[in-house]
């Protein structure tokens, strides 16, 4: 698997807006058209206001494709359910700043496991949140919706935390992604871009899209 730095453009189509009905085309589909990794959303039904799938699905992804895993946990308990998203093959794993856990322990057990870790910001939570984890970490997930669901819309006004994040990375000499996740298309990826994100999300515009490649093409050159 190709190891990617955050001077790298990355696309990452959210397996959320796929038809669950033919999981394996779609990935295979997401694969054939360009995909760098595979973003997972995995949510409770407690953290945000929706439940879509746990460990067994992407165990089954894992086992059946080669694409780097990239495993959002929307959870409220990411400490207790960590060890299963690690046994099913997660290659990223990302946990909220918001949850309830020892942050700084839970990113310390997905790196002792292997797995690269990411920590997620939601849009109302100030940068000042995750400053003292950032050297703890592979990437930063900046929300741009709400999270819970896919097809919303970006919202330009966190583009500010991006630009504290890239400043902070640069000050300090550290190596983490930035990740953008929700709304994001041909439009909102060049502002995110600017901010300094190098990860971009895209669920419904890759998805959706009546052509994949051409939609993730259009967001990696935007
Ligand atoms: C939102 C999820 C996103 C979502 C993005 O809660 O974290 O990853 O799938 O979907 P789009 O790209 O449709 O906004
Ligand atoms: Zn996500």
């Amino acid at each position: 698997m190709i190891e990617r730095t955050y001077t790298d453009r990355v696309i990452a189509p959210s397996l959320l807006a796929a038809d669950f009905s033919r999981i394996q085309e779609e990935v295979s589909k997401a694969i054939k058209a360009g995909a760098d990794w595979l973003h997972l959303d995995v949510m409770d039904g407690h953290f945000v206001d929706n439940i879509s799938f746990g460990p067994a699905i992407i165990n089954a992804i894992h086992e059946t494709n080669d694409i780097f895993l990239d495993v959002h946990l929307m959870i409220s308990r990411p400490d207790h359910y960590l060890d299963r998203f690690v046994e099913a093959g997660s290659d990223l794993i990302t946990v909220h700043v918001e949850a309830e856990h020892d942050v700084r322990e839970t990113l310390r057990r997905i790196k002792a496991a292997g797995c690269q870790a990411g920590l997620a910001l939601n849009p109302a939570t100030p940068f000042s949140e995750v400053e003292p984890f950032l050297s703890d970490i592979d990437l930063f997930l900046c929300m741009t919706v709400v999270p819970g669901f896919g097809g919303q819309s970006f919202m330009p006004e966190v583009m500010p935390k991006i630009v504290a994040a890239e400043e902070y990375r640069e000050k300090h000499g550290l190596n983490f992604h930035i990740q953008v996740d929700g709304g994001l298309t041909k439009e909102t990826a060049p502002p995110s871009y600017q901010a300094g994100a190098n990860v971009i999300v895209a669920g419904s515009s890759t998805f959706k899209a009546d052509d994949m490649a051409l939609a993730i093409q259009e967001i990696r050159e935007a």
